[in-house]
């Protein structure tokens, strides 16, 4: 091209909405996650989450329809500024019609970035479908190796469907596949290495996540909980680790382990906490709009879609919601209060 040539005008742009105004709250903070709970049921009974008998599942008519969570994500992309979405439960692939929901949300015009957060039991047979719909990244929850430790911790024997779960979400593409695990005291504690040995092994990401007061039965014990310092102290045991920078405003802490091309985090939620960064807003799946995992109000969005609202007063209803959020959870704290539900309803 010669030097005299004109800079070649930018092609003609298609009209489009102006950029919505970010959704923030009091502090500051800018919100583009939401995570969306598709049900609150479960195939499985992790002894940290639930109660053997499960609990009192929402009826159906109080679920939000496909409709409903699609107008939902259309407002928080197109009006607020939502770019990622995560599908969660209780278990959302009990979700009947998952491809179809996740495709209508892929077909938005301001398409998030879809991903989901599974117990992994259902995937085999699902991976495949889930990503031909558009769903790009799965986190897997798997807190042992061991068979028969995996049926005492999730009172079902289910561990073989998981690894083929896994297996397929990779195969499909699902990529980078995320395994969570809760660490407990006495349950699984010796197993931080050998998780993270076996994810590496297979190309899987390891986090392990400080568990949290959220369980349904009120059992959650401090002295319990494995912390960050003590989850590295084991992983130190086997491991080099070099620190990862954070990535954005996420809730990992990440390490490259020496010599592999394996990366392992940890979320330390209680310890740690990362509410000063947080960019999250929750649906649960009855409608409720959450900001925050221990919020103690709800605001309630189905009951404004099924008065007939439109996105105006559906977008002013999420904004104020927003507007009113806590600056942190204070779990370690002597006057925390629970949430009243527990996290299989709100949605991890
Ligand atoms: N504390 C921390 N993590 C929990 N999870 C479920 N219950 C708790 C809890 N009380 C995890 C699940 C899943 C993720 C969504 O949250 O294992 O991986
Ligand atoms: Fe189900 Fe997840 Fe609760 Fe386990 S932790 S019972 S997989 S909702």
């Amino acid at each position: 091209m010669s030097s005299t040539a004109a800079t070649p005008l930018a092609a003609p742009q298609p009209a489009a909405d102006p950029a919505p105004a970010p959704l923030t709250d009091r502090l500051g903070r800018v919100h583009t996650d939401l995570r969306v709970s598709l049900t609150d049921r479960c195939n499985l009974r992790c002894t940290y989450c639930m109660p053997e008998e499960g609990l009192a599942w929402l009826p159906k008519p109080e679920l939000l329809t496909d409709d409903e969570v699609v107008r939902l994500v259309d407002v928080g992309t197109r009006r607020l500024g939502i770019r990622s979405v995560r599908l969660t439960g209780g278990e959302p692939l009990l979700r009947r019609g998952l491809p179809g929901l996740i495709a209508r949300l892929t077909a938005l015009p301001y398409a998030p970035e879809l991903s989901l957060t599974t117990n992994g039991v259902g995937l085999a047979r699902s991976a495949a479908a889930l990503r031909d719909a558009g769903l790009r990244r799965v986190n897997v929850s798997l807190d042992t190796l061991r068979p028969e430790r995996y049926t005492e911790i999730t009172r079902r024997d289910r561990l073989a469907d998981v690894l083929l779960g896994l297996a397929a979400a990779q195969a499909a593409g699902l990529a980078p596949v995320k395994i969570n695990a809760v660490p407990v005291r006495g349950v699984n504690d010796d197993e931080i290495a050998d998780l993270t040995a076996f994810a590496a092994e297979h190309g899987y990401r390891m986090r392990f996540i400080e568990s949290m007061p959220l369980d349904a039965q009120g059992a959650w014990d401090r002295e319990r909980m494995v912390t960050a310092d003590e989850i590295l102290a084991r992983l130190g045991e086997r491991f080099t680790l070099r620190p990862l920078p954070r990535e954005g405003n996420a809730p990992a802490e990440e390490w490259r382990i020496t010599g592999t091309d394996a990366v392992v985090g940890v979320i330390a939620s209680v310890t740690r906490p990362f509410c000063g960064g947080c960019d999250r807003v929750r649906l649960t799946a009855d409608g409720q709009l959450r900001n925050c995992l221990f919020a103690t109000r709800e605001s309630d969005l189905r009951g404004l879609l099924r008065s007939g609202a439109d996105d105006a007063a559906v977008e002013a209803a999420w904004r104020a919601s927003v507007a009113g959020k806590a600056p942190g959870h204070a779990i370690d704290s002597a006057d925390f209060r629970r949430p009243e539900r527990p996290m299989s309803a709100i949605g991890g």
